[in-house]
């Protein structure tokens, strides 16, 4: 069994995997010289022969235990039909919300608009090297939902939640439709060749205890369903940020196979809350990795030394930097595994 998959199963390791969120991305040269000469983000994820080269960049530079499927959390609003746009510095920007229209497209509209990601997945599929993992993503309803409510890719998920207080039957909509699109999308990208799959919540830290439960956890554990009873034996991630002291929580609601770690979350505290087989991955701050230096190798020390009895993946606790040096990603893997 490949290393990344076998933790997932439960099992220790030494070595442990590794793969960094956003390991495609601006920190690589390689990515900044294809990316320049492409007009938008969205046309590089929609272009399966270059989305696919970028999915493969750091796993040829670098070597990591995982691929993570080139893409965004944003390519669903955009095939439901509500523009989806990023401008150079500003993240991205989203058209008007119009629930009637997103909930009258269609299974096979949807997924037709996002052929591209399904043929990148099968280019990847047929070059990536036998040991490595292929991961497929999707952003979770809530995190998803809080930009096609704002209409703006600012960290704020103030009108999400206004939206929910005010009218509470149309967010209940929203989330559904994203629920229903992301087993399908899910479901499509595992018939396509990936081989877990993670589901970002990276807006959890902004909601109530009992709105986490309603519009982030049981909405997870509807997707989840939906996969397994399609794909029973593909590992399902979910990476909820900031929400650290709800670990027991969405571990007993959402059934994951693993979770994602942020830095803030305490490694002891994580392994009693989740129980000794499921399994961790994480959780070492970007800054961190951007910063290298004894300070990096400390850092990573602890994180191997507190997880050692733990089924676990070394992975950040939320994207890398674009800052951060190639020469700081070299030094954390010799550190993860040969030392
Ligand atoms: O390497 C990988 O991790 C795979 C690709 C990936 C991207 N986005 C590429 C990307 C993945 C898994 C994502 C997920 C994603 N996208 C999330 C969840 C994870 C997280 O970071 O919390 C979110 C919230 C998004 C939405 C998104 N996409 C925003 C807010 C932005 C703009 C912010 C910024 O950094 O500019 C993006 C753009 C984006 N997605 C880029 C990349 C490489 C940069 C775009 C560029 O090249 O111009």
């Amino acid at each position: 069994m490949k290393i990344l998959q076998n933790a997932l199963a439960g099992n220790i390791n030494n070595p442990l995997p590794v793969w960094f969120m956003r390991q495609a991305g601006r920190y690589l040269p390689e990515y900044r010289a294809l990316r320049s000469d492409v007009p938008n983000f969205l046309s590089l994820c929609y272009n399966p022969k270059l989305a696919a080269e970028v999915t493969l960049q750091p796993i040829r530079r670098f070597g990591f235990d995982g691929a993570i499927l080139f893409s965004d959390i944003l390519v669903i609003p955009d095939a439901l039909g509500q523009e989806v746009r990023f401008e150079a510095g500003e993240g991205p920007k989203l058209g008007k919300l119009d629930l009637d229209s997103l909930e009258n497209k269609g299974k096979d509209a949807i997924l037709n608009h996002l052929n591209p990601v399904f043929e990148t997945i099968d280019i990847v599929k047929s070059s990536l090297p036998k040991e490595v993992t292929f991961l497929g993503f999707c952003g979770a309803p809530w995190t998803v939902s809080s930009y096609m409510i704002a209409g703006k890719g600012k960290d704020d998920q103030d009108a999400a939640r206004q939206y929910y207080y005010t009218q509470p039957i149309e967010m209940n909509r929203l989330i559904e439709i994203l629920v229903q699109s992301s087993i399908d999308y899910l479901c499509q990208q595992i018939q396509a060749g990936v081989e877990v799959v993670q589901i970002f919540e990276s807006w959890a830290s902004s909601l109530s205890p009992h709105m986490l439960e309603e519009l982030s956890l049981k909405p997870i554990r509807k997707i989840i369903e939906g996969v397994k009873s399609k794909y029973p034996d593909v590992p399902v991630i979910v990476f909820a940020k900031g929400a650290g002291q709800y670990l027991n929580q969405i571990q007993s609601i959402t059934k994951a196979d693993a979770q994602g770690l942020d830095w803030s979350v305490d490694i002891d505290y994580a392994c009693q809350a989740v129980g000794q087989n499921i399994c961790l991955q994480g959780n070492l701050d970007p800054i961190a990795l951007l910063s290298g230096g004894i300070a990096l190798d400390k850092e990573i020390d602890l994180i191997k030394e507190k997880s050692i009895n733990q089924p676990w993946i070394f992975n950040l606790g939320h994207g890398i930097r674009k800052e951060t040096p190639i020469s700081h990603v070299e030094q954390a893997l010799h550190r993860i595994r040969h030392c």
